[in-house]
């Protein structure tokens, strides 16, 4: 042990330690400044974890203590407070550059040492100063503006006080500062890893190494003595049904028998240190029968081929949709277009790892649960919970959060953390490495499409037909959804008269596919977008004009069909054509004098509000006149936050700070349901209105203006709203019914550019219209934009997992700064009939359009479809010729 003197913040610290100790660590364990974040398993991939040392922006997961003494560290937490922000926190706030947090201290951190080494940077400076920073939610652009923004508060340009919107302002339609953003700005939102529990013991799974495989046996022994060691859990010290599946019950916190994926686990040491816990985890015997892995659809419905799961065929769903005609349509049809389409298995790529933290509150059977994570459901999980551990009173709480992405539609390191915490009656915590997280979890599900696009000689839309086989990995998760979301909204834009659709969902021994932004749309989007650019091409149009003429209108039906009321593609795409015709013109300009460049346009309709869908928000009146809103309503960063206090402020006329939110606790909340199908607005917000109407019903009836006066006149205080949806869905034989009771349009236009001696796609710019109904919070939907932009761009272009190869942040490839582009959005605000204040909602959507988009303008580029995904340079050689 070494002793280090240094100053954190400015205060001098002395800290003893040893050779291989980290400036994290230190940082975090030893000080509890937990600003800094940990991604990458210390790596240096990720600079979640920035701070300064000397002046100069670190990663400080690869920083030696050894080497830091008399050093001058700062980190988030000495530039500023959420009540005393500094001007680079404020320029984060004021330009959306945050949405999870999980990234953001560490792009404060970044921006800080850039900006006083040179307080007027040129965009390219900040792209290469925070080339090793990574972001998932945001897009890079707004990150960019917000460094921008931080020098010209420096510079004294201009003051964060004029740009702040006024408290006075509306309600709703205004980029009010959210509630959490200053908290993220300052790293003082604490997420799971970040609380400091008495005697919290740390777990480490033992998970299985093969493909496929049977579990013989488990020695724990080894392990069991090695230092800091206090047990060893496995399925039998689990008393409930050990199983977090939501759909099927596939999913063991603890596998008994088979291993049907890479990363089953079998056991969790729990110790005094995360360290301790898993090296004892390697120490762990596992005796397996290694059995033949079905690696493909085709492997898995071979003759003969043995089951996936052993309850279930491994052909598991089918998905059918009948419109009409569709055989006799496309042959009676002027023109067809065939093609396949296959999209690859992506990582949704939240940067926080799977972290949880469980621990009993109280004594004997009636001990309270308390079960900390990264739900986006949290009472659906906080039950599940309860009946795999056989402990009826279980308390789920959401921290903030680091990122999801519909990857914690499923809870992972949940199960184990509380498993442990029942069995040693001590607090545990799970933190999985990077690696782990990336096999713990489901993934966007693979699709191979062939399709059929009619149309007669005018140009007219006849019929479509598709044949879609989709690998679902080796347990259930939400599988069936995602299959019934992509018929649901597979005619995207437009009319198409006849459809026929056989889609077949089939177990593999791959990693599994869950719920991933937009789920399904996106992978049946590509084939259709993709196969509409093809039509355009064979009859020598436009391919907007191809589009308009076969744009959906009120009172038409889609794929479902379902007659519509409300149509906004038309109105977006209308509000993009001068747009589309000054980049075709300059696009032509460019062609001419030999630059390899294209335009590419795609739609997308993305459906709000499924069948049956329920959400439940409770609303109490204050003593100072105030209301409390009470929802389990998640936040993993896109803002649901700044959603329900607008909605609540503008609808009790009430200024922001009267509005408090109680969310993300499964404690005295009723069930918003889940922040996936991009739902929230629409369902939780509905039921927010309906329960201020009663609210306000009751205050006018008694006179009230606080909460007491309710108590005198014998009145509750708390008023519960609903929102249930009446329309049943699809019926699953047909594929027919009403899907949706809303819908978000949008449009986008993608420039690229083509280096055709390396393969290499540039996104130029992006331009795009979006309608989302009515606005709530402009700059929270423009983040959801450029966010969902840039994840459509990482699937068109680099992204792709592989079971067992991709272990990082480096051989899982997601946008970079480096790989960001300009992005142009403008919104319009057709309310909707059925909507809270006339919102519909806007984040999945965001990314449905962007990966046709990109490739319909390489196709322009080049003039060859590349029709799987993503289109990494090798395969634009080959479609070239070059390979
Ligand atoms: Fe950057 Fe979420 S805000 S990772």
């Amino acid at each position: 042990m070494k002793k280090i003197t240094f100053k954190v913040n400015s205060v001098p610290t002395e800290v003893m330690v040893d050779e291989k100790a980290v400036l994290i660590d230190v940082l975090r364990k030893g000080l509890h400044l937990t600003g800094a974040k940990q991604s990458c398993d210390r790596k240096g991939q990720c600079g979640a974890c920035t701070v300064i040392v000397n002046k100069k922006a670190v990663k400080s997961c690869i920083v030696k203590m050894k080497d830091l003494e008399g050093a001058d560290v700062i980190t988030v937490e000495g530039l500023g407070t959420p009540e005393n922000p500094h001007l680079i926190q404020q320029a984060f706030v004021l330009e959306g550059a945050i949405q999870c947090g999980f990234c953001t201290p560490g792009m404060i951190m970044a921006a800080k040492a850039l900006l006083d080494e040179n307080n007027n940077p040129t965009v390219e400076d900040i792209k290469k100063a925070f080339r090793r920073n990574l972001c998932r939610c945001t897009g890079y652009n707004m990150i960019i503006k917000a460094v921008l923004l931080a020098g010209r508060f420096i510079r004294a340009e201009v003051t964060p006080e004029a740009l702040h919107v006024k408290a006075t302002a509306p309600a709703i339609g205004q980029s009010h500062v959210r509630p959490s953003f200053f908290l993220k700005a300052c790293g003082a939102a604490k997420f799971t890893d970040d609380f400091f529990v008495e005697g919290c013991l740390e777990a480490a799974a033992v998970r299985s190494p093969h493909m496929n495989a049977k579990l013989i046996s488990i020695d724990a022994s080894a392990a069991e003595k090695m230092p800091g060691v206090v047990g060893v859990i496995t399925a039998k010290d689990v008393k409930g049904n050990n199983n977090v599946g939501m759909v099927f019950k596939d999913e063991p916190i603890f596998c008994t028998d088979i291993l049907p994926v890479l990363g089953s686990p079998v056991a969790a040491v729990i110790a005094r240190t995360r360290e301790e816990a898993r090296a004892a985890a390697a120490a762990v015997k596992v005796e397996y029968e290694v059995l033949p892995a079905l690696k493909t659809a085709a492997e898995a419905l071979a003759e003969g081929a043995p089951r996936v799961q052993p309850d279930f065929p491994n052909f598991i769903y089918p998905s059918v949709q009948i419109k009409g005609d569709a055989l006799k349509a496309l042959a009676a049809s002027e023109h067809v277009v065939e093609a396949r389409f296959t999209t690859p298995i992506v990582h949704q790529s939240p940067l926080e790892p799977e972290t949880a933290l469980a621990y009993l509150d109280g004594d004997g059977d009636d001990a309270q649960l308390l079960v900390y994570g990264r739900s986006i459901w949290i009472h659906a999980h906080a039950m599940l919970l309860q009946e795999a551990l056989a402990w009826p009173n279980v308390r789920y709480i959401e921290p903030y959060v680091g990122g999801q992405f519909g990857i914690k539609c499923d809870i992972t390191s949940e199960g184990i953390a509380a498993a442990a915490a029942l069995h040693f009656k001590q607090p545990v915590r799970y933190v999985p490495t990077l690696e782990e997280s990336l096999v713990m979890t489901s993934k966007r599900h693979p699709y191979d499409m062939t399709i059929r696009l009619g149309a007669d000689k005018d140009g007219n839309f006849t019929g479509y037909q598709m044949d879609f086989i989709v690998e679902n990995g080796a347990r259930t998760s939400v599988g069936p959804v995602i299959l019934d979301r992509s018929i649901e909204m597979l005619s995207g834009c437009y009319r198409l008269p006849h459809v026929k659709v056989d889609g077949k969902l089939v177990y593999t021994n791959d990693t599994w596919g869950g719920a991933a932004r937009g789920a399904g749309p996106p992978q049946a989007n590509f084939a259709l977008e993709g196969a509409i650019q093809l039509m355009a091409a064979k009859l020598g149009m436009d391919s907007y004009d191809l589009r308009m003429k076969n744009m959906l209108n009120p009172g038409e039906t889609t794929s479902t069909g379902e007659v519509v009321d409300e149509w906004a593609a038309r109105a977006c795409f209308e509000k993009i054509k001068p747009y589309y015709d000054e980049i075709l013109k300059a696009t032509k300009e460019a062609k001419s004098k030999g630059i390899c460049r294209g335009l590419g346009i795609a739609g997308c309709s993305f459906g709000i509000g499924d069948g049956n869908d329920t959400a439940h928000i409770a609303v109490e009146l204050d003593e100072d006149g105030g209301v409390t809103v009470f929802g389990g309503v998640a936040d993993p960063g896109e803002g649901n936050d700044a959603m329900m206090s607008q909605i609540a402020a503008h609808c009790l006329e009430m200024p922001l700070n009267k509005i408090r939110l109680v969310m993300r606790d499964t404690e005295n909340t009723p069930d918003g349901g889940v922040a996936a199908s991009s739902r929230l607005t629409y369902m939780a917000g509905g039921a927010l209105v309906h329960a201020i109407g009663l609210l306000k019903e009751a205050m006018k009836e008694t006179g009230a203006k606080k909460r007491s006066d309710l108590e005198k006149a014998g009145k509750p205080v708390r008023y519960m709203g609903e929102r249930i949806l009446p329309h049943k869905g699809i019926d699953k034989t047909t594929g027919q019914g009403q899907a949706w009771d809303s819908r978000l349009h949008g449009v986008q236009l993608a420039e690229v550019e083509v280096n055709k001696e390396t393969g290499e796609i540039k996104v130029l710019k992006m331009t795009n219209v979006f309608d989302p109904g009515t606005v709530i919070n402009p700059l929270a939907v423009i983040g959801q934009v450029e966010g969902g932009l840039d994840q459509g761009a990482g699937y068109a272009l680099r992204e792709q997992f592989v079971l067992g190869k991709t272990k990082d942040w480096i051989s899982y490839k997601f946008p970079t700064f480096g790989t960001s582009f300009p992005i142009e959005t403008m919104l319009i605000e057709s309310p909707r009939a059925r909507g809270p204040l006339g919102a519909t909602g806007v984040g999945e959507s965001t990314m449905v359009a962007t990966h046709p988009a990109i490739a319909n303008a390489v196709f322009d580029a080049i003039g060859v479809y590349i029709k799987d995904l993503p289109m990494t340079p090798d395969k634009v050689l080959a479609a070239l010729g070059k390979k």
